[in-house]
């Protein structure tokens, strides 16, 4: 099955939006994070996150996000969460890896970044991209394919710590 075949209900939901074309949403360099389109793809493909504390294994999803996934968290995201705050500091990022089912071939990346502070969808900017090119994404600040099931965790964040 396509991968994207899931998501294609929720998006025919969601109304006209869907995956864009390289945009920016124009916020710059967000915790050493270029939070344009491209920048986000670079910075998931450089794999610079994996530094960062992470699930411990690859798991199924809940989500229609693929079929095995695991999160990483960024230190500012880590002490917010530890902390129980109700909404997290700008700069806060999350980055999930969507895998095949065999659990070990990586399909694409997921990834939430704290843009203002505060509550609300409009304080994240949400991607979503798969391999190999990574040219047909989801991007955008409050993004309607992503912020309705986000909105049931505590500031759109959904993964306890590990
Ligand atoms: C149908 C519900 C649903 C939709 C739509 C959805 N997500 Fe998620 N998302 C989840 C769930 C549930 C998790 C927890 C991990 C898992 O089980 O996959 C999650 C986890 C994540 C994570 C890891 C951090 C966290 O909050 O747990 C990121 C990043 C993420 N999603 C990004 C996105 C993006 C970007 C979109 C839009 C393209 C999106 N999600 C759309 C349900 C959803």
């Amino acid at each position: 099955m396509h991968p994207r075949s899931l998501l294609l209900p929720l998006l025919l939901l969601a109304s006209a939006c869907g995956p864009s074309s390289s945009v920016d949403e124009g916020l710059g360099v967000v915790q050493e994070l270029d939070t344009s389109e491209q920048g986000i793809t670079d910075f998931v493909r450089s794999g610079h996150y994996k530094s960062w504390l992470a699930e411990p294994t690859v798991h199924e999803t809940r989500a229609p996000h693929g079929s095995k996934v695991r999160v990483f968290f960024n230190d500012l995201v880590v002490g917010s969460l530890r902390d129980g705050n109700a909404t997290h500091p700008v700069g806060s990022i999350l980055v999930k890896e969507m895998y095949e089912k065999d659990g070990k071939t990586l399909r694409g990346h997921a990834l939430d970044v704290k843009i203002s502070d505060g509550a609300g969808k409009d304080t994240w900017i949400f991607y979503e991209g798969f391999g190999p090119n990574y040219d047909n994404n989801y991007y955008g600040r409050a993004h309607d394919t992503c912020h309705g099931c986000h909105s049931d965790g505590k500031d759109y964040v959904t993964t306890p710590l590990p």
